[in-house]
């Protein structure tokens, strides 16, 4: 004998053979419900309300799971509840299975479609002489027949509500925070929700706006921190808001400011409207958390370097003056410590699957700090390098940002010492301005090999060569392009002191990487994963002529770019990655490097180039 089963709210009918549990027969209907413990009946996950009795009874998994009040109210099991009649059945959203989907990012990173909001279209009965009931009371019994109760309103929803029902002729589309909270309506049927995650780092931000419907990125845009005007680094942003009584009021109004613009540029750029825009991840480092948040970050700045908070916060995003939706929230992912942030957490949440592995895998995140984390055996050890910002070309006479005219690549002839240059914009007849990070790392790469410049960074004056001369202050300096080939028609060298301030920042990474190993108690890294902006162009094989990082197969390095911001755009579109983040934040061993005495020495020895295996070898050179 065959039933109708009716799944509710979707509407959606099946038939059923007399006996079929339904959690064989919603899958047949195209829902596909969470089952973890594969329908043995004890995770509990499948739960649905059934709404008469033509079913088998309850089992002893069941018992075990449902609280009392639950089978009142007819709540069951689906892979224990048998059909033996006709059904409606209603699903929970917490008992649906999120969908797979893509974020991409140049390169597929995959995740889960489950967003913290979820859109209902509600029909209400009008209100009648008989049925004098309250818009919120109407809406209310309307969603508690959906299975949600105690569902609270935000102030600026419920100012909405009234006109929303009677432009919708009583259709109204609620969008559910957390199914705990309507923050916003709609009159009538509302097709698409949207939300952004945005990675704000000391020195660029990167926004992603994202369709919660689809579960896919609509618009992307960059902008510079223009929070540079009051220092390069964290430190000196600190000291701004320490040393001015307006300090922090100003840096605060930079960041909003420069955040809500790029919130705008990708909503024009996609067609959305800032009323549609109801979900925000922000991942940042601790500083930039501070301020963005408008908490005085004076104690970051000095030991024991204590944060405010560092667990996750959810925070209207108008209180922070955002430009979202007006009852939308605003997630930030969790801080770890002192200088390791939500930043870090969230290239974590992209690594999550190496944690376990027996493999240790060292993830670095060059941006002007440097985040270094030693993952794998269950454990997450995390540190904070002071690398300074000579990898992104401050410091560095002619260092500059990549962008057109910076020397991207480079390479040195070993006879004749010519210079080959890749530029930003070479395509389009961009003349060299100066040098960007990933230059820089070929530039100091190639003179060891040519043998222009010794283990310990000075230069080799031993050798004959053009482009190396004394400076007007009498140091030694390479010209790396003759002032009639540069757009500037001046000379650009690597000076003494560009070595010494690149020495300085790789020596730290190496030396926190060394100490990471120490505490795993391992002696080598079987995989190196390079993080951040700045790491998708730094060529592999220079990272590791210079001692970047401890020695890795060239194979096993892995390039991955802004891995902060597809952390935030996971935790955008599945709202369990906000838990798994936090999990991992607790979990993330912090380790001080600066007050280490073995870090000091491990600091000490990186200083040294490691010996180039053909570093000037036909020259006798180490
Ligand atoms: Fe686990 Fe039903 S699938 S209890």
């Amino acid at each position: 004998m065959a039933h109708t089963i009716i799944f509710q709210p979707d509407g959606a009918r099946a038939q059923c053979a007399d006996g079929d549990t339904l959690l064989t027969v919603s899958g047949g209907a195209g829902i596909e419900l969470e089952t973890p413990c594969g329908g043995a009946g004890n995770c509990g996950k499948c739960l649905v309300r059934v709404e008469n009795q033509a079913m088998s009874a309850i089992t002893e998994p069941e018992r075990e799971s449902l609280s009392t009040e639950e089978i009142a109210m007819g709540f069951r099991l689906a892979c224990q509840c048998r059909a033996h009649g006709d059904m409606t059945v209603f699903i929970p959203e917490t008992s649906r299975q999120s969908r797979q989907i893509i974020v991409s990012d140049g390169r597929a990173v995959s995740g889960r479609l489950k967003p913290g909001l979820a859109c209902l279209i509600l029909k209400l009965d009008k209100p009648s002489l008989n049925d004098p009931r309250d818009d919120w009371q109407r809406l209310s019994e309307a969603l508690a027949a959906r299975d949600f109760y105690n569902i609270k309103i935000d102030y600026t929803a419920l100012r909405q509500l009234p006109g929303a029902l009677r432009a919708g002729a009583w259709t109204i589309s609620v969008v559910l925070w957390q199914a705990r909270e309507i923050i916003a309506v709609f009159p009538g049927e509302k097709e698409k929700i949207y939300g952004a995650a945005i990675d704000i780092g000391t020195t660029t931000l990167a926004g992603f706006l994202g369709d919660l419907t689809a579960g896919e990125i609509v618009a992307q845009a960059a902008a510079a921190n223009s929070q540079v005007r009051f220092g390069d680094d964290v430190i000196s942003r600190v000291s701004h808001c320490m040393m001015e009584d307006d300090g922090l009021e100003r840096l605060n109004r930079a960041i909003i400011g420069d955040v809500n613009q790029l919130l705008e540029r990708m909503r024009a750029k996609a067609g959305v409207d800032k009323g549609d825009v109801l979900d925000m991840t922000v991942v940042f480092n601790t500083v930039m958390h501070h301020i963005f948040l408008g908490i005085r970050p004076d104690w970051l700045g000095r030991a024991p370097f204590t944060a405010a908070v560092r667990g996750p916060l959810n925070i209207k995003a108008r209180d922070v003056g955002l430009a979202l939706a007006t009852g939308a929230y605003l997630h930030c992912l969790p801080i770890e410590a002192g200088f390791v942030g939500a930043d870090n957490v969230a290239v974590l949440l992209t690594q999550r699957a190496a944690i376990d592995d027996e493999q240790t895998t060292l993830v670095i995140d060059i941006g002007t700090n440097g985040e270094i984390n030693l993952i794998g055996n269950g454990r997450v050890l995390a540190a904070s390098c002071a690398t300074g910002p000579a990898f992104e070309g401050a410091q560095i006479k002619h260092g500059m940002r990549a962008a057109p005219g910076a020397i991207e690549h480079l390479t040195i002839d070993p006879e004749q010492f010519a210079v080959t240059l890749a530029t930003i914009g070479r395509e389009n007849g961009v003349k060299a301005r100066g040098i960007c990070g990933s230059g820089i790392i070929d530039a100091v790469a190639e003179l060891r090999k040519v043998g222009l410049l010794l283990a310990d960074g000075r230069f080799n004056k031993e050798i004959d060569c053009p482009r190396l001369r004394l400076d007007e202050k009498g140091k030694y300096e390479f010209v790396l392009v003759w002032a009639t080939e540069s757009a500037t028609g001046h000379d650009i060298a690597l000076t003494q002191k560009d070595i010494r301030a690149i020495q300085l920042a790789k020596a730290a990474l190496y030396a926190g990487a060394r100490l990471l190993l120490r505490r795993m108690k391992r002696e080598t890294i079987d995989r190196v994963i390079l993080a951040g902006a700045f790491g998708s162009y730094i060529r592999v094989e220079s990272a590791l002529a210079i001692g970047l990082f401890p020695d890795c197969p060239v194979e096993q390095v892995e390039v991955v770019g802004n891995a902060a911001g597809v952390g935030a755009r996971i935790a955008l579109f599945d709202v369990d990655m906000r838990r798994e983040a936090a999990r991992l934040a607790a979990m993330a061993e912090f380790v001080e490097t600066a007050t280490d005495p073995d870090f000091q020495n491990a600091f000490a020895s990186a200083m040294y180039f490691p010996p180039w295996p053909e570093a000037g070898a036909a020259r006798g050179i180490l």
